[in-house]
């Protein structure tokens, strides 16, 4: 499903496009008003201080800012940056060559942060207190550990999942920024930056209907409009207006809110499958064939966040909202009712409350409901 359209994450030759319309400066980027406030004083005192900038994590779910933030970082401070990545670092030595190559003030980027080994994590959080790293010379009964200082320096870490992140890393990040969801009058600010860079002609209608429909994300604010382009080149004069946005997203599937077929396919599995839940992230992924771990950071933040899923204790229950936007009736609450969202999770679903057209349909989902967050 990586060529989805709602997709927050990006694909390889989408970074080049994408490269072209990130904004440089701090004061390009557009909404985030109580991050941008405290980095600007971030920076500032640490320009005063003719120091480097402290530690900075920055977490949210995928295609909202981090990595262009970071950017911002290095180039406010007018310092080079230098970029790795969780998975990338797999030994301590691979660490302690990144450090060792560090000049004095550079920001060094760690995406995905919270995929560091446990190994690497921990010679990382002493080189971020100590600015010193312990490396071993030699092997065997010979070896012996040298401490080599480093210039300081500021990691950046970024993370989809700032839960996964060991209590002493996250301590040794001295500034820690939550990005959160853009408005739609963000949106439509980050999309008239876009449509001018890209010479886009688009009215004022055209982009807000892109901007209501792009689950609060520039990165798929930014796909939304070079679709909306193509077909407003191919089916009409060019411009795009709000006919246009709305045909073209029709088209494309992806209705008022921003949910496309995955999303709907998702809220209908755990409705008509599960009851409405609670089930399982494991059994959610298998009946949907998606991957535990895409549910969890790609699909499900903005369904938490539109409140058309709730997660209990026993797994992911869709909520009456869900079912209005789906257009359908919420089951019942009280007699009768079989949600477990409004029985409580006692009646959540065993096979005795399957109904007989359901039974078939259910086969082919995995049973059992394991327990979870
Ligand atoms: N505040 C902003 N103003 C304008 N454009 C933005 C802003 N934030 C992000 N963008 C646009 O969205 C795209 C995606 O942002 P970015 O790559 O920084 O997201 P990310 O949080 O690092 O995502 P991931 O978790 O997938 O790494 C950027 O290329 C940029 O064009
Ligand atoms: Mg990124």
């Amino acid at each position: 499903m990586s060529d989805r359209l709602v997709s927050p994450r990006v694909s390889q030759e989408e970074e080049i496009i994408e490269s072209s319309l990130r904004p440089r400066r701090l004061s390009e980027y557009i909404g985030q008003e109580r991050i941008k406030e405290n980095l600007a004083i971030l920076l500032e005192a640490a320009r005063r201080r003719n120091e480097p900038v402290d530690h900075v994590l920055l977490y949210g779910p995928p295609g909202l800012g981090k990595t262009t933030l970071c950017n911002i970082i290095a180039a406010e401070m007018g310092v080079n940056l230098k970029t790795t990545s969780g998975p990338a670092i797999e030994h301590a030595g691979d660490l302690a060559s990144i450090l060792t190559s560090l000049q004095e003030g550079e920001v060094l980027f760690i995406d995905e942060i919270h995929r560091l080994s446990r190994a690497v994590e921990e010679r990382l959080y002493s080189a971020m207190e100590d600015f010193a790293i312990d490396v071993v010379i030699g092997k065997g009964p010979g070896a012996r550990s040298l401490r080599i200082s480093l210039p300081p320096f500021t990691v950046v870490g970024a993370t989809t999942r700032v839960g996964a992140l060991s209590a002493p890393l996250r301590d040794r990040f001295g500034a820690i920024y939550r990005l959160e969801y853009y408005s739609v009058e963000a949106l439509k600010q980050i999309l008239r930056r876009s449509a001018r860079i890209l010479r886009v002609p688009a009215d004022e209608d055209g982009i807000e209907e892109i901007a209501a429909r792009a689950r609060g994300t520039p990165r798929i604010v930014n796909r939304l409009l070079r679709r909306v382009r193509d077909y407003a080149q191919v089916k009409a004069d060019g411009v795009i207006t709000r006919e246009i946005a709305r045909a073209a997203l029709d088209a494309l599937e992806i209705d008022h809110i921003g949910l496309d077929l995955t999303d709907r396919h998702l809220l209908l599995t755990i409705i008509h499958k599960f009851d409405g839940g609670p089930v399982g992230l494991e059994t959610l992924a298998a009946s949907t064939s998606e991957d535990p771990e895409t549910i969890e950071d790609v699909y499900e933040p903005y369904l938490l966040q539109l409140g058309f899923i709730a997660r209990t204790p026993r797994g992911r229950v869709a909520t009456r909202l869900a079912y209005e936007h789906l257009g359908l009736n919420p089951p019942a609450a009280g007699l009768g009712g079989r949600s477990p969202a409004a029985q409580g999770p006692a009646a959540s679903g065993g096979p005795e409350l399957w109904t007989a057209g359901e039974a078939h349909e259910r086969s082919t989902a995995s049973s059992g409901s394991e327990g979870e967050d």
